[in-house]
């Protein structure tokens, strides 16, 4: 499982704060089995993430991308959208399992606008910017994620089971 993380944060592109929340996710995969093999921190510009998306599916064809951050209320919270722009088919089920996971731990999960979505043969799914709410999110999403990529791939015999 070739990963990539895109941190979609000003203040981290600018220096002036440390991105806690890729050493979280980093460790999540690292324990799955996963390998990062691109990272990327980007100002919250629209532009820039679907760019930064485009570039590890088309080019990089990772297995999965995951974003973190840019996903609230914050007039500068865009990763959502640039995530439309570039996926070809949403995986609802995703971000609906992720939020109401998240429901029984905090009521603020709600106001995730999380998206998830297919490019080719690339996942690419919205997490939270918080190292906390990253790795709950990611939590509910791993049981799942090696069967999702294997049927991206063409690999999985079938899902009845
Ligand atoms: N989901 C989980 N599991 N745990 C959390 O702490 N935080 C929420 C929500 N989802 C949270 C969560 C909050 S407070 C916000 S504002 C949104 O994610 C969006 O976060 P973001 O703008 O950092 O992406």
């Amino acid at each position: 499982m070739k990963v990539g993380i895109l941190t979609a944060s000003d203040k981290g592109s600018r220096g002036e704060r440390t991105d806690e929340t890729v050493k979280v996710i980093s460790d999540i995969i690292h324990q799955a089995g996963g390998e990062i093999t691109d990272y990327v921190i980007v100002p919250d510009e629209r532009s820039l993430i679907s760019a930064n998306l485009i570039r590890m599916s088309d080019e990089l064809k990772l297995d999965l991308i995951l974003t973190t951050g840019g996903t609230g209320f914050s007039p500068r919270d865009v990763t959502p959208e640039a995530t439309l722009d570039v996926i070809e088919r949403q995986v609802p089920g995703i971000p609906e399992a992720m939020r109401l996971k998240s429901l029984a731990i905090t009521p603020r999960a709600m106001l995730s606008r999380a998206m998830a979505g297919i490019r080719g043969k690339t996942l690419i799914i919205n997490l939270p910017g918080s190292p906390k709410g990253a790795a709950e999110c990611l939590g509910v999403i791993l049981p799942v994620l090696g069967h999702a990529l294997e049927i991206l791939r063409g690999d999985a015999g079938d899902c009845a089971r």
